[in-house]
């Protein structure tokens, strides 16, 4: 789909016209023109429908002023980035039939509306067909957005497509993406962007000392990689190192899942892919910051060589770790995650993980969770997360519980007791962050979706690519 920017709706034309209408049908931009061709019909047929012009509404009627179709959407009594990447989203699928759409969505008067539109649109047309054998792919094959300003379309576009490749590979089955087959996408996405890559295999992984990723692997057929990509731009001063959990399919190990917690175990790779959409976008857009991507990429599962409760193995920061429940593998992964990017002294480290499954106990499935090192840190990752859209809310990573992790013969074990899941797995990945500025985000919940929601689609979500886009542009800024 090609998106243009057009300056106004005089003889444009099309199969489908998407309008905005605000609470209580006020009309938006470009709607009342349209409204008076069509006639006084309309008033009683959008009473038939219900449609006032809430947040969630969309009402599709016959076309006027040179379009086949009409489709108003709701924006509430107040329209704002979320709002109106949400209804952009419902544009999109419902504009999947026809080929040429136009929107003066991106007309209405709030800041970046046009990077708005374009995002929750395309995102709104995503769909994961590949295995279908009839696939229905959608037919829009231009959006014109009246009024747009070109730079903000573009970014919209680009970070939606970063959002779609983390959507993909999430929703790719656990077969299509052995930790080998993801290390060949992120170096041929390297390649494609001009980014430096690293791939460390089996053998490699076990000489660098990354003990975690090496410990969860063993019980796996496919062997494990550990892959590291850089972007590097040219008078770049800061610094961000992202880690991105990358457990392509998560059994639990021998301390094994049931069978309805395994259904959507082939998305607890989410962290990784999020990193791979946001090195996508940050390199395309050229955003000037140094960022480094760490992705440890591997199955837990229960082969004979598995992991056994109870043993011990050393993290790549020398610390030892007392295995006790196999499902606890995310944090063991992140270890030599964190304790790899710790080594290059960057400004921030974020790692993104669908961790625990106590984060979705404690905020549901739309809210990630935020732990930081300090405040600034934080609030630094909340306002880029705000900006871009995605709900995110801190919880303590409280000292107070780390004798939760002692072991008695080793430096920490792997879990806690029943209460505060999140905050131990944080406490956990504190070890191995050396005190510099860090923060976790916990995605279990809102990494998948049970339905469609706005530009949500079901399955995977890509959350986190546009925050962690968002952190970059900021550090790049300020
Ligand atoms: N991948 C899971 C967390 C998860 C669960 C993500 C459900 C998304 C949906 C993680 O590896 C895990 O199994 N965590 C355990 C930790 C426990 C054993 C301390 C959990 O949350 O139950
Ligand atoms: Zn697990
Ligand atoms: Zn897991």
């Amino acid at each position: 789909m090609e998106i243009v920017a057009i300056s106004d709706l005089q003889g444009a034309s099309g199969d489908l016209l998407v309008l905005p209408v605000f609470q209580d049908r006020v009309w938006g931009p470009g709607a009342e023109e349209a409204v008076a061709a069509m006639g006084d019909w309309l008033e009683g047929y959008l009473d038939g429908l219900d449609f006032t012009g809430k947040v969630g509404q969309s009402a599709a009627v016959p076309g006027s002023n040179g379009f086949g179709r009409v489709l108003f959407v709701g924006l509430g009594n107040e329209a704002d980035a979320d709002v109106l990447r949400s209804a952009a989203g419902i544009a999109g699928r419902a504009a999947v039939r026809y080929e040429k759409v136009a929107t003066t969505l991106s007309q209405v008067e709030i800041d970046g509306a046009a990077d708005a539109v374009a995002y929750g649109f395309v995102l709104g047309q995503y769909k994961f067909d590949k295995y279908l054998s009839k696939p229905k792919p959608a037919k829009t094959r231009e959006l014109a957005l009246v009024g747009a300003d070109g730079d903000e379309m573009d970014h919209g576009r680009i970070v939606a497509a970063g959002v779609a490749l983390a959507r993909d590979l999430v929703n790719e089955p656990a077969g299509g993406k052995k930790p080998e087959v993801l290390a060949e996408v992120a170096t041929e996405m390297s390649r494609e962007l001009g980014l430096e890559i690293t791939v460390y295999d089996e053998t490699e992984i076990e000489a660098e000392g990354f003990g975690g990723l090496r410990a969860v692997s063993l019980g796996a057929t496919n062997p494990a990689r550990m892959v590291v990509m850089k972007h590097r731009p040219a008078g770049a001063t800061k610094s961000l190192a992202f880690v991105g959990k990358g457990i392509v399919f998560d059994s639990g190990g021998l301390s094994i899942k049931t069978a309805a917690g395994m259904e959507t175990m082939k998305t607890d790779m989410s962290g990784a892919a999020a990193v791979y959409g946001a090195m996508k976008v940050i390199a395309e857009l050229g955003v000037p910051v140094n960022v480094t991507a760490i992705t440890p990429l591997t199955e837990n599962m229960t082969g004979g060589a598995a992991q056994r409760p109870g043993d011990i193995f050393t993290a790549r920061n020398g610390k030892t770790v007392e295995v006790l429940n196999t499902d606890a593998e995310g944090r063991l992964v992140l270890a030599d995650g964190l304790s790899l990017a710790v080594e290059d002294e960057p400004d921030l480290i974020v790692d993104v993980a669908t961790l625990t499954g106590a984060c979705m106990v404690a905020l549901g499935k739309k809210i990630a969770g935020l732990f930081g090192s300090d405040d600034d840190a934080a609030a630094q990752v909340e306002a880029a997360a705000r900006r871009a859209g995605e709900k995110v809310w801190r919880l303590p990573v409280e000292k107070e519980y780390r004798s939760k992790l002692d072991s008695p013969i080793a430096d920490i074990k792997n879990i806690g007791d029943r209460f505060g899941g999140a905050i131990t797995a944080a406490l956990f990945l504190a070890e191995f962050t050396d005190e510099r500025p860090w923060v976790h985000l916990d995605i279990a919940g809102p990494a998948r979706a049970e339905g469609d929601d706005g530009y949500i689609t079901k399955g995977g979500t890509g959350f986190a690519v546009s925050t962690l886009v968002a952190l970059a542009e900021d550090m790049a800024a300020n």
